[in-house]
């Protein structure tokens, strides 16, 4: 019995599958190497120390996808795969849709038609919007998205939990991440942005090897301890370790499960400049900015709902996070190889 990965090959998924692998499951992975290189693919491989199938594939291509559950023995899917910068979406709504909520679609009719309906999806902590108060829990209401990206995640809760409602084979873990920095600490896999980085960490490491000039601090007047934004930073291999729970729980039972993948503690910008500082020992140049349009004061995780029914904690500290953000770009100025 296999896992199908989508989006396997991208920062999340590379990380899930070493550890799905290490952990003794087969792995097969779909992606259209639209947001990574191929060579996620030869790292991961070096890693693990064995082979694993990998199909270029577009989740929108429903006959590709079709072959893919014909030639293998596929019994639930990991869906990573998706566009998620938050600006670019609202430049390019169409392009978010079809890509994230059409996507999910077809890959949902192919898992219908060949009996496959255990499916573990990418959400985000975006769905809780700008008004529900941290720590935030997963039965608080949802919905409240103020981009393009964020409502993909959230029409996609939406459809798989009517999913669930109209038919009770179907077995569906919607996982909300919070801020997933950090990278393998053999210092070969991390995350590669393209262009300019959107998120904190990366561009933090930027500044570090000196791609960069200056980190802009997007507001310092929040209601938070230092005027700076407050997350929930969780280590990239923690969350990986949170889908083999979460991949155990939907081959175990059906229904629809929720969960917060988050450490439910809050470091605000300044926090994380003074921890990637001492783990790197790099001084980061940074200057005090406006707020940037879309952000909240303070979003951090209750955690606890994974602990209690999935067994599941997040186990590295910020120190440690910075340590493997860093060594993952000091090895890799230019990101993966071509
Ligand atoms: P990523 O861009 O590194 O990985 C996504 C992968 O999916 C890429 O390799 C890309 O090539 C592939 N892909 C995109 N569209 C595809 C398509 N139509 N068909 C096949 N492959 C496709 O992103 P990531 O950070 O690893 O995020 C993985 C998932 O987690 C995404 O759905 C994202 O929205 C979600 N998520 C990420 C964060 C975060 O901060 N990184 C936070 C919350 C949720
Ligand atoms: C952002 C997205 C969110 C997405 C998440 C993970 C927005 C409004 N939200 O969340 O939908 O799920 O990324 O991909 O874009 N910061 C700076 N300077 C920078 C970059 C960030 O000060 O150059 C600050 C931000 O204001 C924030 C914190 O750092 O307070 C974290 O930012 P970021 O990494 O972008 O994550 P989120 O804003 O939490």
């Amino acid at each position: 019995m296999s896992v199908l990965v989508t989006g396997g090959l991208g920062y999340i998924g590379s990380h899930t599958c070493v550890e799905l692998m290490n952990a003794g499951a087969e792995v097969v992975v779909v992606d259209n190497l639209y947001n990574c290189k191929k060579s996620s693919y030869d790292r991961i491989k070096a890693l693990v120390g064995r082979d694993f199938k990998f199909y270029e594939c577009d989740i929108r291509d429903a006959e590709g996808l079709n072959k893919i559950f014909e030639n293998e023995d596929i019994d639930s899917v990991i869906h990573f795969a998706g566009l998620k910068a938050v600006g670019e979406s609202v430049q390019k709504p169409l392009e978010y849709f079809d890509n994230n909520v059409n996507g999910t679609l077809v890959l949902l009719d192919v898992m219908r038609k060949h009996g496959c309906k255990k499916i573990v999806f990418s959400s985000s902590a975006t769905v809780y919007g700008m008004n529900n108060v941290s720590p935030l829990t997963e039965d608080m209401q949802v919905g409240g998205v103020t981009n393009p990206y964020g409502r993909t995640k959230y029409m996609i809760e939406c459809i798989l939990q009517d999913l669930c409602v109209s038919d009770k084979e179907w077995s569906v873990c919607l996982l909300r991440y919070f801020n997933p920095i950090g990278a393998h600490k053999s210092g070969t896999m991390g995350e590669d942005p393209n262009g300019i980085p959107n998120n904190l960490m990366p561009y933090i490491t930027q500044v570090a090897i000196g791609k960069r000039e200056k980190l802009t601090v997007y507001g310092d007047d929040y209601d938070t301890h230092d005027g700076t934004g407050v997350r929930d930073y969780i280590h990239v291999v923690d969350l990986a370790l949170g889908h083999l729970k979460a991949v155990e729980k939907v081959r175990g039972e059906n229904g629809l499960f929720i969960y917060n993948l988050g450490t439910g503690i809050g470091y605000s910008v300044l926090d994380v400049v003074k921890a990637f500082e001492k783990a790197s020992g790099v001084e980061i140049s940074y200057q005090i900015g406006p707020r940037r349009a879309g952000d909240i004061a303070t979003c951090y995780s209750d955690p606890g709902k994974a602990l209690n029914e999935l067994g599941w904690k997040a186990e590295r500290d910020i120190e440690e996070m910075c340590e493997d953000s860093w060594r993952w770009q000091s090895q890799n100025p230019t990101g993966y190889p071509d």
